[in-house]
């Protein structure tokens, strides 16, 4: 199990205090929206998701895998919204724990299944799932071949890869930590573009689609930053932010995103793949 990521994601971890939040703020549970500021830790948001979900509405898929799962946002819209099975995989327990709390306080009481393990090692027998979705764990993860060895093995035949990542832009030397997903370069495992499509060619994975996303992943990021400042001045501040997953640091995480995506430092982008 990898100690840093473990760390970046746990430091701040206070399970009690999320999930009282969320239940005195939604005493009817959270809806999808209401729990957002949480559970969509990634550029783009529950909007970035649910273009995600209507991608994959359109594929011929029945069994997905989210790697990273992270607070489970994601599974729970493609759960609610397309009845597929899914399970989620994250080698951060602590998160894993609170993504099962949130889906038994979410009004459609759904629960997927969500374990604790390490995408390099995939705990799971060969020929398990159709797609395989990485919505910002890739860059957390420094052997991607390995990755990609294990997620070749688990696939079915012809079996499908959905990336929602960020990628090196062509400024990446001028890249600010902290991020969301790092507090430093060394815990940050981006590729170029011409390096993912390497190691996906190399893994035997055929390139579908292939889209940059880094335009609406900033004016998203930059309308957040307007709302967070005026909330900042609210006397009743939004219940919940991502600053209780990431903590205090998250004050700069944010302008650090808009600053990489304004400079190409970084980019964002959605990519399928096929097994060849
Ligand atoms: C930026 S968060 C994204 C979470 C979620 N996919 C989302 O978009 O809301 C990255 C997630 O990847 C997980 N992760 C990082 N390295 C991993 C690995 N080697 N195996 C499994 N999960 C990993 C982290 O624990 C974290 O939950």
């Amino acid at each position: 199990m990898s100690a840093t990521v473990n760390a970046h994601y746990q430091q701040n971890l206070d399970t009690d205090r999320i999930i009282a939040k969320l239940q005195s703020a939604y005493p009817e549970g959270p809806d999808r929206f209401q729990l957002a500021p949480v559970d969509q830790l990634h550029i783009g948001g529950i909007k970035a998701s649910l273009k995600l979900v209507k991608r994959i509405a359109e594929l011929d898929v029945t069994s997905i895998l989210d790697i990273g799962s992270g607070l489970g946002g994601l599974m729970r819209l493609i759960e609610q919204d397309l009845k597929l099975s899914i399970t989620g995989l994250d080698i951060t327990h602590g998160l894993n724990q609170i993504n099962q709390q949130l889906s038994s306080l979410a009004p459609s009481n759904s629960s997927p299944q969500v374990i604790t393990g390490d995408a390099h090692n995939l705990p799971f027998k060969s020929n398990q799932f159709d797609l395989i979705v990485f919505q910002h764990s890739l860059l957390n993860m420094p052997d991607a071949v390995q990755v990609l060895r294990e997620c070749k093995r688990v696939l079915t035949e012809h079996g499908q890869l959905l990336m929602h990542e960020v990628l090196q832009g062509e400024n990446h030397s001028e890249m600010r930590y902290p991020v969301p997903w790092a507090r430093n370069a060394d815990d940050s495992h981006l590729r170029t573009e011409s390096e993912l499509l390497a190691m996906l060619s190399e893994s035997d994975f055929e390139v579908e689609v292939f889209n940059d996303w880094s335009e609406e992943a900033l004016a998203w990021r930059q309308r957040q930053a307007e709302k967070e400042k005026q909330s900042a001045g609210n006397t009743t501040p939004p219940p919940v932010s991502p600053a209780l997953i990431l903590g205090p640091e998250f004050g700069q995480m944010g302008p650090n995103v808009i600053r990489n995506l304004s400079n190409r430092a970084a980019r964002v982008v959605e990519v399928i793949a096929r097994d060849a």
